[in-house]
Parts: structure tokens; C-alpha cells; sequence
């Protein structure tokens, strides 16, 4: 009596263990018709995709690289964070219904919060180098742009080619963890190479005459040299992995979809352009190059 009793009770466990398998079968078909439908309503994610912290989005940037992302003085002298990277976040964040945070750290910290899974995006004017596809992954490309050597008014005739700065003698600078120092170390192997966690003390160092030259891409350098025209592009530089994308943390094709989803809006309806004509006018105003601290405070 007793063991039919147990006997009946696993039997009934089978049931229902199979009946669980069963509905979470159909709950991952309701999921996948919810993203479709999702889709078809204009993006709004209704929670059917993941991100690291629920109902935000997490999106981690370096504010050192005019008209990407740097900090515009607001009308109360106050630093605040702009830039079209910036812009197309809120722009991302509102299309799918979440609230934006942005995290604000060096370059190579972008890199390393994506490959941690700290955050759900990196908006950093980030290349799509195939060499960062094991840490993250890229959704299309949402901007196209060139890279520079840059140097200073008076020594644009001397170092104004590879061969010229391909010398030990010659301080080059490019930022760290970045493809411009890629760059500099394939085109410039024998250069003293210096690399900086930061493209604004990347300019600085090259206007005080402590760098000779830098590895820039071309639309930041040309943001600078607006405030900074002291500043000299001297040639174009080739690189195979044109534009930039976003990175998005690793292994969420639903969070990849909706960014690419919401990118393709931006664009579309002339929401980029706009953000990238805006950041262009306001780089070219006042604007600050340090961090801020956790309350928002000028470090
Ligand atoms: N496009 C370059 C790269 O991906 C540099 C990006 C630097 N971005 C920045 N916000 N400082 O390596």
C-alpha cells in the first residue's frame, strides 16, 4: 500500500516534471514571438530582453573623444556629458523602454566592463576590430570615419610621414587599449611609442612639445583643433576596419538585435544626424577633459 502510494506520488512528480519541460518549451516560444511581434510594434522591448541590471540599460563610455562623447560646459558652468554616442544611447534606451545609465571610465575600461559583462553596451566610437570579437560582440556600423596622424603647426613639415617618425628619437602617442596604437606600432615599430589612457592628455602632451605625434581618428582630431588649432593633421592613416560600431555584451543576440533594430531608426529618421551635427557645433564650444567623479563633481 505504501510503496503504491510512493509509487503513484513519482509517477505524478514525472507528470508534472515533464508538463514543467513542456510549458517552459512554449515559454521560449512565446519569448521568440514576443521579440518577433516586438519587432513588428516599433522595438519596445516588454522585457523580453536581458540586460544587467532589469529595466536599464547599462552602457559603459570613455568622455575623452570629441564629438563622440566629451563634457560640454552647460549654461551654469557645469560639466555634462554630451556627445552623439551619448545622444543615440537615450535614443537606444527609449527605444526599448529602458532607462539609461552610463557608466564613465577610460577606454581600456570599456574593453574590460563588456568583456566582464559589467554593462550591456560600449559607446565609444569603438571599432569593430575582429581582434575584440572574443570579448564582445558588434552591432552594425553607425558612423564612418578615418584615422590621423596629427602633430603641431610647427612641425608639420618634420613629421609628416611614417618614415619620418619611424625613430626612436621620436615620441608617438596613441591611447591605450585603442586600434590607433595598433596603428602606431605596425606603421612606426621603431618610434618611442607612449600610450595614454586618454586622448585628451594624448592633445595636451602634444601641444606642451612632450609628444612629437599621434595616432588619432580623424573626426576627433579635427574637434580639438577647433579649440586647440595649434593642432595639425598631417596625413591619413589606413586601416582596414572601417567605422564604428557598438559593442554589446557578449552572447545576447536578443539585446544585438534590438540595438541594431533601434540604430536602424536613428538613422532612418534623421535622429543621428542631427545628434552628430549637434555634438559637432557643441565640441567646438567650451568643454572639459577630466573625469568626473561618482557625484558628478570635476575630479
Ligand atoms: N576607434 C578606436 C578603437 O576602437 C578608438 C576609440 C576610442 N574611444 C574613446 N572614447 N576614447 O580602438
Amino acid at each position: 500500500m505504501k510503496k503504491r502510494v510512493l509509487a503513484g506520488f513519482l509517477a505524478a512528480c514525472m507528470v508534472m516534471s515533464l508538463a514543467a519541460c513542456g510549458s517552459s518549451d512554449s515559454a521560449s516560444e512565446e519569448t521568440n514571438e514576443t521579440t518577433e511581434s516586438t519587432s513588428d510594434e516599433g522595438g519596445k522591448s516588454d522585457g523580453a530582453v536581458k540586460t544587467v541590471t532589469e529595466g536599464k540599460l547599462t552602457v559603459a563610455t570613455s568622455p575623452d573623444f570629441a564629438p563622440y562623447e566629451f563634457y560640454a560646459i552647460d549654461e551654469d558652468g557645469n560639466p555634462t556629458l554630451a556627445g552623439f554616442d551619448m545622444d543615440l544611447a537615450q535614443y537606444i534606451a527609449d527605444y526599448m523602454g529602458l532607462e539609461l545609465e552610463i557608466i564613465t571610465v577610460d577606454f581600456d575600461g570599456v574593453l574590460s566592463e563588456l568583456q566582464t559583462k559589467s554593462v550591456d553596451l560600449g559607446m565609444a566610437g569603438l571599432s569593430p576590430d575582429p581582434a575584440r570579437e572574443s570579448i564582445m560582440d558588434f552591432t552594425d556600423i553607425y558612423y564612418m570615419g578615418g584615422q590621423s596622424l596629427v602633430t603641431v603647426k610647427d612641425n608639420a613639415d618634420t613629421y609628416n610621414s611614417f618614415d619620418a617618425i619611424n625613430n626612436p628619437d621620436v615620441t608617438v602617442g596613441a591611447q591605450t587599449g585603442s586600434i590607433q596604437l595598433d596603428l602606431a606600432n605596425e606603421n612606426t615599430p621603431d618610434a618611442d611609442i607612449v600610450s595614454l589612457p586618454k586622448v585628451t592628455d594624448i592633445i595636451s602632451e602634444l601641444l606642451s612639445g612632450k609628444m612629437d605625434a599621434a595616432y588619432i581618428e580623424t573626426v576627433v582630431a579635427q574637434s580639438y583643433q577647433k579649440n586647440y588649432p595649434d593642432l595639425e593633421i598631417v596625413m591619413e592613416v589606413p586601416y582596414d576596419v572601417e567605422g564604428s560600431a557598438i559593442g554589446v555584451c557578449k552572447d545576447n543576440p536578443e539585446l544585438l538585435a534590438a540595438v541594431n533594430e533601434a540604430i536602424k531608426a536613428a538613422t532612418e529618421d534623421g535622429s543621428l544626424d542631427q545628434y552628430i551635427a549637434d555634438a559637432t557645433d557643441l565640441a567646438a564650444g567650451e568643454t572639459y577633459e577630466g573625469l568626473l567623479d561618482d557625484s558628478g563633481n570635476v575630479q
